[in-house]
């Protein structure tokens, strides 16, 4: 994996690697993709200041997240199909992580389950809820996840109804992959995903089929999603989540200022600034545009997390300056998980936290707590 230097070539592999559906799957975003686009494009608008000779010798990129000590200010971000990517997908991914020194967070739709997840790894990981029509169901899995000692619990916020993503519907996107021709010509010139699937623990949603009262296997995750997530879901049911949950609790998906000053007061122990890796309402703010008034009306009460768009280090470095702790990235694992499985994530993770340090370096910084505005030269030309 040496000679992958960036995200973008390990993105280029994973295309090469990955049948269509599922890599389309992890690109897409919702409609017209105007908000997924304005997350990369608002990044990018952002420059930073060139300081030079200060003595950065001892500099570092370690911090904490929620207390804990990480290696950088990067957490894993919950994936849905993790392991459609690549075999036991899951499990390569968190074992990454782990060895890095940084946060997994295990997607509630991932192919292995909590359990498979827990057994194969020798530390605790963070478990992502969604919350479905049955509560019976959602109490069961908040306890397998305490059970399986997971240690924080992200409930994403976001996604009671899901986002229409184009490609999914034309591609027919199934769990496992259905019969089809052009499915089958696909997978037969990607051989070496082929036999780390089969080989894989599962083969379809591994919290849920067999787990779900009545549901024995899912297959369109569109459809399951449409049927069995709950639209009622209110704040009253963040309390309710934070009732039967011991840990630490993380609300993924805020987007707007007086969301944060309500999700401050739940007693969560941080928010993820996110609109979902532009999967959800498409014309909404790019979450970097947000997150300055966000992490001002609420930096002081709360952890502010930030996702959407991170590719690199200099992008965490972005959205530390704009008041981020620390951030969530999903895609730019899943181009390493595709391309080239477990050594393929601890490649993009290696990437980015080297291109933070050389940020760091060259902006006069030497400590993560030290990225603030004054590393910004100006946002979108100004
Ligand atoms: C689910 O979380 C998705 O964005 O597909």
């Amino acid at each position: 994996m040496k000679h992958m230097t960036c995200i973008a070539d390990l993105r280029e592999l994973a295309h090469r690697k990955v049948p269509k559906a599922f890599i389309d799957y992890a690109e897409a975003g919702s409609y017209a993709e105007q908000t997924l686009r304005a997350n990369r494009a608002d990044l990018e608008r952002i420059t930073l200041r060139q300081r030079i000779l200060h003595d950065i010798s001892r500099r570092t990129t370690k911090t904490t997240i929620l207390g804990e000590p990480v290696s950088m200010p990067l957490a894993l971000a919950p994936i849905g199909l993790c392991g459609m990517q690549h075999g036991d997908g899951e499990i390569l991914a968190c074992r990454a992580a782990h060895a890095a020194g940084i946060p997994f967070t295990l997607s509630t739709m991932s192919i292995c389950s909590i359990e498979d997840v827990a057994e194969a790894v020798d530390k605790p990981f963070w478990f992502q809820l969604y919350v479905m029509r049955d509560r019976g169901y959602i109490r069961a899995l908040i306890e397998r996840a305490a059970k399986a000692r997971c240690s924080a619990l992200v409930l994403t916020v976001d996604l009671q109804v899901i986002g229409q993503r184009h490609a999914d519907i034309k591609n027919g996107m199934t769990v496992p992959p259905e019969i089809r021709l052009k499915n089958m010509l696909d997978i037969a010139t990607k051989p070496a995903w082929a036999l780390s699937v089969l080989r894989g623990r599962r083969k379809t949603f591994g919290n849920i089929t067999g787990h779900y009262p009545g549901m024995e296997s899912v297959t369109v995750l569109s459809k399951w999603i449409a049927e069995q997530f709950d639209p009622t879901l209110s704040w009253k049911d963040v309390e309710w989540v934070k009732s039967l949950w011991p840990g630490k609790l993380i609300l993924k998906g805020i987007l707007d200022v007086e969301d944060a000053r309500i999700a401050a007061k739940t007693g969560a122990e941080a928010i993820v600034v996110s609109n979902h890796g532009g999967r959800q309402l498409d014309g909404a703010p790019s979450s970097i545009s947000v997150l300055p008034a966000i992490a001002e009306a609420v930096g002081a009460d709360i952890e502010v997390m930030f996702d959407g768009g991170i590719r690199s280090g200099q992008d965490i470095a972005r959205a530390l300056a704009l008041g981020a702790r620390s951030c969530l990235s999903g895609r730019a694992y899943i181009y390493g998980l595709g391309a080239g499985g477990q050594a393929g994530v601890t490649r993009a993770i290696e990437i980015m936290r080297s291109e933070l340090d050389t940020t760091m370096a060259l902006m006069g910084v030497t400590k993560v707590e030290d990225i603030n505005r004054g590393v910004i030269a100006t946002i979108g030309g100004r």
